[in-house]
C-alpha cells in the first residue's frame, strides 16, 4: 500500500470527545450517553456494541445531527462540527448518511422505488442529467445490492421483503456515496440469509468506496465478523475498545466477556458460518 493510501485511511473522519446525552430533568433524568470518546477512521468499519438500552441509537442520532448532544464536541473531517440550521445540516448529511433496524420506515410508503432512487441522484446534484444517464446510474446502484432495477421500476417499497429492502437501502448509499455509513442494527428485522447478504455487501461498499462504516449492534458476533475496530457500549459509557481481534480474543473488561460468553460457539470453534 503507497504511503499516501495509508495517510489518507489514517486520518480521522469523525471523532467525539465527552460526548453526553441526558435526556429529563430532576427525577426523570436519564443519562443515556456519558461522556464517550471516540475517533472513527476513514475506510473503516467500526462497530458499536451493547445490549438494548445501552445508549446505541441515542449516540447514533447525535452523530447523524438528529438530536442535540448535551455535552462534549463531534469533529467531522478533522473540524468541530457546525451544523446549526437547516441549511448547514443538509450540507452535513451529504457526508453522513444512515440505514436503520426496519427500512421500511425509512421511506414515504407512497413513493415508488425509481423515484426513492431518483431522489438520490437529485440530492448529489443530477437533477439535470439526461434520463438515461439516471436510469444507467440506478441500474449500477442496484446490480450492486444484486437487484434488477427493470424489475424494480413502478414498484412499491411494500412490495419487497425485508431482505430486498434494505439492499435497496444500500443501493441508495451507493448513489449518495457519503463519506460515513452508520447502520443502526441493519440486519436485526430480517432473516439469517439475507443477514449474511447484507453483511458481506456492507463489506464490498467499503472496499469499493473507502466509506466509513459505523455499524451498531447487540451481536457482538456480527462485530467481530464485519469490524476493524470495536466500541463496546454499557449503560452509556465504552468500556473497552481497541481492534476487533483485541476486543473479542483478548477481551478486559468483564462486561466484553459477558457478551461473549453469551454467544453461543463463538468460543468453541470461532464458527462463524451461522453469522
Ligand atoms: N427520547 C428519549 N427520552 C427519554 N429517554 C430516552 C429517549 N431515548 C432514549 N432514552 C433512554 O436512553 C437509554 C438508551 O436508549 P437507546 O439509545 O435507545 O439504547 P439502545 O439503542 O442501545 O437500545 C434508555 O434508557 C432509553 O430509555
Ligand atoms: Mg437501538
Amino acid at each position: 500500500m503507497s504511503e499516501e493510501k495509508k495517510s489518507v485511511q489514517n486520518s480521522s473522519c469523525l471523532s467525539g470527545s465527552g460526548v453526553t446525552k441526558i435526556f429529563g430533568m430532576g427525577k426523570e433524568k436519564t443519562v443515556a450517553v456519558d461522556h464517550v470518546d471516540f475517533q472513527f477512521r476513514e475506510g473503516e468499519i467500526v462497530s458499536i456494541v451493547g445490549e438494548s438500552g445501552s445508549g446505541k441509537t441515542t449516540l447514533s442520532k447525535m452523530l447523524l445531527g438528529l438530536i442535540s448532544v448535551t455535552e462534549g464536541e463531534i469533529c467531522f473531517q478533522g473540524k468541530p462540527r457546525d451544523i446549526k440550521g437547516y441549511r448547514k445540516k443538509k450540507e452535513y448529511w451529504k457526508g453522513i448518511q444512515a440505514i436503520f433496524q426496519d427500512p421500511f420506515s425509512s421511506f414515504n410508503v407512497f413513493y415508488k422505488i425509481d423515484q426513492v432512487l431518483l431522489d438520490c441522484i437529485k440530492m448529489r446534484g443530477g437533477a439535470r442529467l439526461p434520463y438515461e444517464k439516471k436510469v444507467e446510474m440506478m441500474t449500477e446502484a442496484c446490480r450492486f445490492v444484486n437487484l434488477k432495477f427493470e424489475e424494480l421500476t413502478n414498484k412499491y417499497p411494500f412490495e419487497l421483503s425485508g431482505g430486498q429492502m434494505q439492499r435497496l437501502m444500500i443501493a441508495r448509499i451507493f448513489l449518495l456515496k457519503p463519506a460515513i455509513l452508520l447502520a443502526d442494527e441493519p440486519t436485526s428485522m430480517i432473516d439469517a440469509c439475507s443477514r449474511a447478504t447484507i453483511l458481506d455487501m456492507l463489506l464490498k461498499l467499503r472496499d469499493e468506496t473507502n466509506m466509513t462504516i459505523i455499524f451498531i449492534t447487540h451481536d457482538i458476533g456480527l462485530a467481530f465478523y464485519i469490524s476493524d475496530s470495536i466500541y463496546i457500549m454499557e449503560h452509556g459509557k465504552f468500556v473497552e475498545s481497541g481492534t476487533a481481534e483485541a476486543v473479542i480474543l483478548n477481551p478486559k473488561a468483564a462486561y466484553t466477556k459477558r457478551l461473549i460468553n453469551d454467544v453461543p460457539k463463538i468460543h468453541e470453534e470461532w464458527d462463524l458460518s451461522t453469522v
